[in-house]
């Protein structure tokens, strides 16, 4: 091995893909959407899930005024939107009317776009800066899915029924996974 320096951890790419999301949320007077790539759970139960993001977005003051938020998960086809969402701030366009961003709004009042296969719909908990974005962490209070893509177990969990998740590579560019790569090891 050899030690990379100087390195840039902004364009970090080898270490991607990199699942790409997109989160909303409505603050009373704006509607919000951006894609991001650094998200996860934290914890089971309560289920907490988390979302970073930079100051500089207009979604970051939406999303801690409003304390909701709605995490999406689009299928590959939709890669596209991801972009678009990802690549324009709501500060210089209306993106829900602009791209346009069919939805509803949830009990949250959390907008539900249409075209995700999985929706994450919650309640914010808490926040705290990390260098230059904020990791914002909500408790996931209801889930929302599509019927044709995503197949339900008895106890509620979830499966992908075709799979074909949004991966990042950064750049610009999307991939998705090889099912004949697929491992059953257990
Ligand atoms: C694939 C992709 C992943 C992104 N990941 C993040 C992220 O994890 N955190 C973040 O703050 N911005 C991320 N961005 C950038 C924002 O989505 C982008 O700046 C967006 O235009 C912000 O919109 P807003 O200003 O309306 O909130 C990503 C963009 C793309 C295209």
């Amino acid at each position: 091995m050899r030690e990379l320096y100087p390195f840039n951890f902004r364009r970090l790419y080898a270490s991607y893909p990199r699942s790409a999301v997109v989160a909303t949320s409505y603050d009373g007077e704006h509607k919000s959407a951006l894609s991001l790539v650094w998200h996860t759970p934290l914890s089971f139960d309560p289920p907490v899930y988390s979302i970073s993001v930079s100051p500089k977005r207009f979604s970051h003051d939406v999303i801690l005024k409003a304390l909701t938020f709605a995490v999406h998960f689009f299928p590959y086809e939709r890669a596209e939107l991801v972009e678009r969402i990802g690549s324009v701030s709501g500060r210089e366009v209306d993106k829900f009317s602009r791209l346009p961003l069919p939805h509803f709004m949830s009990p949250l009042k959390n907008p539900i776009l249409e075209g995700a296969y999985l929706v994450l719909d919650c309640e914010y908990l808490d926040h705290r800066l990390v260098g230059d974005h904020t990791l914002i962490w909500g408790e996931v209070k209801r889930i929302y899915y599509d019927p044709d893509l995503v197949e339900v177990a008895e106890d509620g969990g979830t499966d992908l029924k075709v799979l074909k998740p949004t991966l990042y590579l950064g750049r610009g560019r999307y991939i998705t996974v090889d099912v004949g790569s697929l491992k059953r090891l257990r």
